[in-house]
């Protein structure tokens, strides 16, 4: 296994096949990367009107398999290969089961000019050969006479066995035939789990026939907030909103599923979460109501009653209708964000603690461990009907039921705590796998998203094992799962756009082992499977197509140099005027050093078309490039490059968190430049941006210093500025501070953060964030 790729030989062999164009050969530069490639120069296969499928097990599953496979064919070449037909002295693709494969979802594929071979360790194998074979397939705009295959030696499996994506359809409602198309997108890049977030505050989905207004009642909203909800009045659109799966209909989604190998994992978020439910059986909350289908997007305080043994009895009955209608081994219960204060108030769920001797012990609050009792009720129960728990990480808090697993989302923190403890993980942080977060730090020019930053090679980048656990530990963790939350996605295409491509790079965190990764070749191999994206109608995002600019300083030499990246190393072309780049541009050929402002403009070409342009404008001033010391620390997760980002020619805009701006908490910028030599200066300007709801305050008071030695310093200028107000605007503020010309070296700029948040804010008390970037000298 694992043996080096010949990825290399294998594009340059393609060149050298006899009697078919470029386009209509195969290659194996597919997602996820298989653990072994292995080709030769022996003969290719030819795919034709002659070519038939033959299984040699002949189970219902194959049967499947092979009708599959000649549907994926037919997709790309327009050629559709007859089953268990005389091959006629044609060429054959023969399917088989080798029980010598150990993993599972094993396969081989063997190449050869008459046959292709492939073997799997059961059916679910067998359909991953089938999913590389097709990956491989030239797209022939489904024409084309023959297909050439070149020989190969494939052998594969998957890395972990538990691969996972998630889809809240309670925020956002998903059609039937919509969760068909996705379950279809998730069997392309060989995941097996669809974990269906069925219920929330927002909408309760799935029809649960002894309990009939949850669907009734419990599906339908009101109206649904707009935007992000923030200090201003919460606007909302006046439309009512409703949607939910019939048991029938969830039957047959779960045998669609299956015939992909895919386990759905259903989800009711319990005991939290469940503001739908509560209105449709209002004395199941510790208030009784009234309770309307939430509106707005957060956490609500109103939860399920747990000193109330209804709702006991409620839990059970829902999820004796959910193991009849799913056959997964795991069931999710939730778990996650509980709010506790209705509990706090409520005489039955105290009088449930006092019964349970339930009071605060070993660092968990009494509340927390009756969270853990109601978790611990449904899993006996689940474990009754033969089926395991699975919980978000709250789970933890309280104590974790026995048996239990664990999806880490908060992080990894839960997850190392849960396999620690010797329960099964799985890992879905909430740092590299949540698809709500943007993936362009291009704001503007992205539809509104929860917020966060996980551009796909952050995805890519993800490496499940925490490194905290001893081998044994490790064996805890099962899988890897991202995560699609739809507050901010009101359409499926908009689901797909933030699905793809990075459930691309989930998909190789999942299946290939860490040494085969490697994220340009990713990216190159992305190309073709974003092409089949395009013929299977899918939508998604192409930052992946456009020029990635990126720049350090050079301080010794006092210059702003330029990098661009484009997938597949396509032909760059780029100006310096703020000009749109054409065909006839500077071609880019490598790092540009820059000594004055410029406009950045580039452009990828591709097959003649060329990408979005991609823009940095770099703005000179006298501190540009300079040397520069922190006297004060940033915050660790705003430090970025460091004090160099004050003086990287790039000015900070739109958000905080955008990598331009510089975080501190509780400390200063306090910041000396070194101009490297004296210079005639008589004005300093630094911008903050001010997000009060992000607890990010404006400075409090600016101080401009200088000094020919770095030693001592001479005051030459100072503001003082006034607390903010609660309505004091958000966004960027320039403060520009002038003093008589003097000649100095050193240049030290002290911004004080607010230490104390004004008692109008939720915050009262602690330090604010002060967030600056771009100091510039005149
Ligand atoms: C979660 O994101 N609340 C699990
Ligand atoms: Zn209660």
């Amino acid at each position: 296994m694992n043996q080096k790729l010949l990825t290399g030989a294998l594009a340059a062999m393609a060149f050298l096949l006899p009697s078919t164009a470029m386009g209509q050969t195969a290659d194996f530069n597919i997602i996820p990367q298989p653990q072994q490639v292995v080709t030769d120069a022996s003969a290719p296969f030819v795919l034709d009107a002659n070519t038939v499928i033959s299984i040699q097990t002949n189970s219902q599953d194959m049967k499947r398999n092979a009708n599959m496979l000649a549907s994926y064919i037919q997709q790309a070449t327009g050629i559709r290969p007859a089953i268990n037909k005389q091959a006629k002295g044609g060429t054959i693709i023969v399917l088989s089961i080798n029980n010598n494969i150990s993993n599972a979802e094993g396969y081989t594929l063997d190449t050869g000019a008459k046959q292709i071979r492939i073997a799997g360790a059961s059916a679910a194998g067998v359909f991953y050969g089938i999913q590389t074979l097709r990956k491989s397939l030239p797209l022939c705009n489904g024409k084309a006479a023959q297909v050439s295959i070149p020989a190969v030696h494939i052998a594969d499996a998957p890395r972990f066995a538990y691969r996972g994506t998630h889809l809240d359809v309670s925020r956002h409602f998903v059609t039937a035939d919509s969760i068909r198309q996705f379950i279809d997108m998730l069997a392309l890049h060989n995941i097996n789990r669809f974990h269906w977030h069925l219920t929330d505050d927002q909408g309760w989905r799935i029809e649960i026939k002894k309990y009939p207004l949850l669907t009734k009642i419990g599906a339908k909203r009101a109206q649904t907030v707009v935007g992000h909800i923030g200090y201003d009045a919460e606007k909302y659109d006046g439309k009512p909103y409703d949607g939910f799966y019939t048991q029938q209909q969830i039957r047959d989604i779960v045998k669609y599923a299956a015939d992909r190998y895919i386990t759905i994992v259903p989800e009711i978020d319990l005991p939290g979460h469940m503001q739908a439910a509560l209105a449709a059986y209002p004395e199941l909350g510790c208030t009784g109501g009234p309770y309307k289908v939430w509106q707005k997007w957060g956490i609500s305080d109103d939860v399920l009653c747990a000193g109330n043994d209804k709702v006991m009895t409620f839990i059970d009955n829902v999820l004796k209708e959910v193991t009849q209608l799913f056959p997964s081994k795991y069931i999710h219960v939730g778990g996650d964000e509980c709010p506790k204060v209705r509990w706090k108030e409520c005489p039955k769920c105290q009088a449930r603690i006092k019964a349970l001797h339930l009071e605060a012990k070993d660092g968990h609050s009494a509340e927390e461990r009756l969270q853990s009792y109601v978790i611990t009720h449904a899993s006996n129960y689940l474990k009754s009907l033969g089926r395991n728990t699975i919980g978000w990480d709250e789970i933890l808090e309280g104590g974790l039921a026995e048996g239990a697993t664990v999806m880490s989302w908060r992080g990894e923190a839960g997850g190392i705590a849960a396999a620690k403890q010797n329960h099964d993980v799985v890992m879905t942080p909430n740092s590299y796998l949540y698809f709500d977060y943007y993936q362009s730090l291009d704001k503007a020019n992205e539809p509104l998203a929860i917020g966060g930053y996980l551009p796909l090679q952050r995805v890519y980048s993800y490496e499940p094992m925490p490194k905290e656990l001893t081998a044994d530990e490790a064996r805890h963790i099962i899988g890897v799962q991202a995560n699609i939350w739809t507050e901010y996605m009101p359409t499926f295409k908009h689901m797909q756009y933030m699905a793809l491509p990075r459930v691309a790079a989930l998909s190789e965190v999942q299946w290939t082992q860490p040494q085969l990764k490697d994220y340009n070749d990713f990216t190159n191999r992305l190309i073709s499977l974003t092409n089949l994206y395009d013929r299977l109608g899918y939508n998604y995002a192409k930052h992946l197509y456009n020029v990635n600019i990126s720049i350090d300083s050079d301080t010794k030499w006092r210059e702003i140099v330029v990098h661009m990246t484009t997938a597949g190393d396509a032909e760059i072309r780029y100006t310096l005027d703020g000009s749109q780049p054409t065909a006839s541009s500077t071609l880019y050929t490598g790092a540009i050093h820059l000594q004055k402002s410029a406009k950045i403009r580039a452009t990828a070409f591709r097959n003649g078309k060329s990408s979005q342009v991609s823009s940095q404008d770099i703005v000179f001033n006298k501190a540009t490039a300079c040397p520069i010391k922190l006297l004060q620390p940033t915050h660790k997760s705003y430090t970025y490059n460091g004090g160099v980002t004050l003086t990287d020619g790039l000015v900070g805009d739109k958000g905080f968190g955008t990598g331009r701006w510089l975080g501190f908490s509780g400390n200063d910028l306090e910041a000396v430049i070194d101009l490297k030599k004296p210079t005639d200066v008589s004005s300093v300007s630094l911008n903050t941006c001010v997000e009060k709801g992000s607890w990010i305050f404006d400075a409090r008071n600016i101080e401009v210093s200088v000094s020919t030695d770095g030693i001592a310093f001479t005051t030459v200028a100072n503001k003082a500025l006034p607390a903010l107000e609660k309505n004091s605007a958000d966004g960027i503020n320039t403060y520009e501070l002038n003093f008589s010309q003097t000649k100095a070296r050193y240049i030290k700029v002290h911004a004080t953060s607010e230490h104390s948040i004004p008692d109008w804010h939720a915050g009262k008390g602690k330090p604010g964030f002060l967030f600056v970037d771009e100091i510039s000298v005149k």
